[in-house]
């Protein structure tokens, strides 16, 4: 269906026509008041935009050099093995000699396209690809994006984007100034939940959208995995949390609302992860004999290798052996994945609240939570017709004039090459738009422009200085 006809056929729904009858406790839904029938009421599945298949349509095959061979660098170039006609990897860079080789090998890297430091990469002065992915850590990306947009190259940019406000606008005229395309790798929009979630918004089925909730609960081991052990523990290093997770919410409520952020409000503070909170004798290390680690839900013994959470970051190439895991947590390259989560070098929020005002006085507040049991975004969307409820999974939308709940649970599942795309799908569909973008060179390809993209940084700033400051702060 194009879009065209979609948005038709909502507003042909929001007028009242009324489709089935749902079952409102299979929806997830608690109104007594709705009527009964078989089953929930799935038609905005035929409705919203169908999941497009993951297959590339290109005008050439696209070439890559990759920067950064870890978690990242990896998921990106498995398109370029699902779709060897539509983009290749023919340069690989990475400080860590393994990781390198593991992925120059997997894609048959010649030897003097493998190079070490980012810095080599651009040593020549010249493009030695269409594009390059940078994937390197957070205080890794201005200089590899200024410098490779210098030189031509299109950019695949992780998020986030840079380390302060400074930086992000200096990529933005980078950009301009050099007419190359980057994306941001803000994969949520890349998603069929929020792709179709956006297409309802859109339609006018809720009316005109006057606020949103939304909730990213972290869960409490990735919390304790990623911001208390791991890579982005310390917010000076890297970035603060509003940015470095949760840019992609900023993101997808600027998306949603299609408006610009005015002014934000934020609070929030680490309250648990702190050595005042260790139980006695809790030694430095999970691994030294934790005399409460029966007892911890934060062991990292059994985070790693009893549940095997969050093993990407071990190398393991697939062995899950437990006994090979705790060699890791020993390993001094692995080592500070064993430490005790109130024995860390950590400063990022474990709770961080943040009030929105965007351009018509559209209202959104947002919640970040270490503390949950799962992950997957929460939204509520409040319309002046209509109202949407999601987890990720499923959203349901609300017509106020038909009071019949209409249920979105289409499933990635059923299209095979969609199995293993993180992020709902939306780190693939993200590397099929670049690959798309580069190849026929038009970045309308893609879901953002890199200048919507830095407007939502620039709201992350503006919290974070308002979380420290306790003043509201204007987000320009
Ligand atoms: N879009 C998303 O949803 C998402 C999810 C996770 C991480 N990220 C971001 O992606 C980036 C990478 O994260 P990751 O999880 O892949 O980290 P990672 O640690 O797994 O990989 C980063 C790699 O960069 C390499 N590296 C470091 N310095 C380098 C240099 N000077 N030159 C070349 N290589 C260098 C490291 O050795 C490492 O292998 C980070 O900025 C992170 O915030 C984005």
């Amino acid at each position: 269906m194009i879009r065209r006809d979609f948005l038709k056929s909502c507003g042909a729904l929001a007028a009242g026509a009324a489709i089935g009858t749902p079952l409102a406790s299979a929806a997830g839904l608690t109104d007594p008041s709705l009527p009964l029938a078989d089953g929930p009421d799935t038609s905005l599945n035929d409705l919203t935009l169908p999941i497009r298949s993951l297959k590339p349509e290109v005008k050439r095959q696209i070439t890559v050099i990759v920067i950064g061979c870890g978690n990242r660098g990896n998921v990106y170039s498995r398109y370029a093995e699902m779709f060897p006609d539509a983009m290749k990897v023919v340069g690989v860079s990475d400080i860590l000699p393994d990781r390198k080789d593991r992925l120059g090998n997997r894609h048959n890297v010649a030897q003097d396209m493998r190079f070490g430091h980012f810095r080599e990469v651009f040593a020549c002065g010249k493009k030695l690809a269409d594009a390059v992915l940078i994937c390197t850590p957070d205080d890794r990306h201005y200089e590899p994006c200024m410098t490779a947009l210098s030189l031509g190259y299109d950019v695949l940019l992780e998020k986030p984007v840079a380390q302060t406000k400074k930086e992000c606008k200096a990529i933005l005229a980078q950009a301009h100034k050099y007419n190359r395309i980057v994306a941001v790798c803000h994969v949520l929009r890349y998603s069929p939940y929020f792709i179709a979630m956006r297409e309802i918004v859109r339609s006018g089925a809720l009316g005109d959208v006057v606020s949103i909730q939304h909730m990213e609960p972290i869960q409490y081991a990735h919390m304790s995995h990623s911001y208390v052990r791991g890579n982005w523990r310390d917010s000076k290093e890297t970035t603060p949390i509003i940015l470095a997770k949760s840019c992609h919410d900023l993101d997808i409520l600027r998306w949603l609302i299609d408006k610009p952020c005015k002014s934000i409000v934020a609070d929030g503070s680490l309250t648990f992860f702190k050595a005042e909170n260790a139980p006695a004798g809790a030694p430095a290390y999970c691994t030294d004999g934790c005399p409460v680690g029966d007892t911890c839900p934060y062991n990292a013994i059994d985070i790693y290798t009893k549940q095997k959470r969050h093993l990407g970051v071990f190398d393991l190439d697939g062995n899950r052996d437990p006994e090979v895991i705790l060699g890791r947590l020993l390993n001094p390259r692995y080592k500070s994945y064993a430490r005790c989560v109130f024995h860390c070098d950590n400063d990022q929020p474990d709770h961080y609240v943040s009030e929105m005002v965007f351009e018509g006085g559209v209202t959104a507040a947002f919640s970040m939570e270490a503390f949950s049991p799962w992950g997957g975004r929460r939204t509520r969307i409040m319309g002046t017709k209509g109202f949407i409820e999601g987890d990720s999974a499923q959203f349901t939308l609300w017509d106020f004039l038909t009071r019949t709940p209409k249920v979105w649970n289409k499933k990635l599942s059923d299209i095979a090459e969609y199995k293993g795309s993180g992020h709902g799908g939306g780190d693939l569909a993200l590397a099929r738009d670049f690959v798309e973008a580069v190849s026929w060179q038009d970045p309308a390809r893609l879901s953002s422009t890199i200048d919507v993209s830095i407007e939502s940084h620039v709201m992350g700033f503006a919290a974070e200085r308002s979380r420290k400051t306790g003043r509201k702060e204007k987000v320009k």
